[in-house]
């Protein structure tokens, strides 16, 4: 297959207009099952050490648990607070969405019981690959004009034991999707102020 310069203009602006969307911008609106599918069949695409498929996904409508995972959010940001004391913007960022949500998927990676191609001299690599399926949500989702957040400040241990997941498991990602009110031309936390987006020259070296 091979795609045309339109179609990889699209995929460009799709990568590039991405936003990490939080409770301040997301609508009630729901997502209809099918886009969830889609969104959840993008991450089944995703590259993978060895073709291990590493990944288990949970989709959470359930209020209460969504609550449960909110609680333990807010214990986690009020002890964050400390690290950023002499920045008092911290104190009011929005770092979440999971009740603003319609949809939260938390993401999971599965220890390997077998050795795996690829993961003997590098243990990560599983992990890697969850976040490469992560990233192909996050992308599905925009093309679908749907906005998607990632939410870490929470115990991941705790979360797992909220969602009663096998102790094989380990939650990778978090994840709150809806449609936004907007979708911001930058990352919140730049317009903000709160980081600079960094010169690409300084990123890239050319040996
Ligand atoms: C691994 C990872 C964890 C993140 N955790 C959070 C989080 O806990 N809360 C939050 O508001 N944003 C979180 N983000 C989103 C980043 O803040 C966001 O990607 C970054 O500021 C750039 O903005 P953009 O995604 O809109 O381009 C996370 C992003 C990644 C990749």
């Amino acid at each position: 297959m091979k795609f045309t310069l339109q179609q990889q203009e699209t995929l460009f602006d799709i990568i590039a207009h991405r936003r990490d969307i939080r409770g301040n911008n997301f609508r009630s609106k729901k997502i209809k099952k099918r886009y969830i599918k889609l969104i959840l069949d993008a991450a089944l695409h995703a590259p993978s050490v060895g073709f291990s498929q590493p990944w288990k996904f949970v989709v959470i409508k359930n209020t209460k648990i969504k609550d449960k995972i909110y609680n333990n959010f807010t214990k986690e940001y009020e002890k964050s607070k400390k690290y950023f004391r002499h920045r008092e913007l911290y104190n009011h960022l929005k770092l979440e969405g999971i009740n603003e949500a319609p949809i939260n998927i938390a993401v999971f990676y599965k220890k390997p019981t077998k050795k795996i191609l690829g993961q003997t001299s590098a243990k990560n690599m599983g992990k890697y690959s969850v976040v490469c399926a992560i990233q192909n949500m996050w992308l599905m989702a925009r093309s679908l004009n749907i906005g998607m957040g990632w939410v870490s400040i929470i115990e991941h241990k705790k979360v797992c034991k909220i969602l009663q997941v096998d102790k094989n498991y380990k939650l990778t990602g978090y994840l709150c999707l809806g449609y936004p009110k907007i979708f911001p031309n930058s990352p919140e936390l730049e317009t903000l102020k709160w980081e600079k987006k960094k010169k690409k020259k300084k990123l890239i070296s050319w040996i």
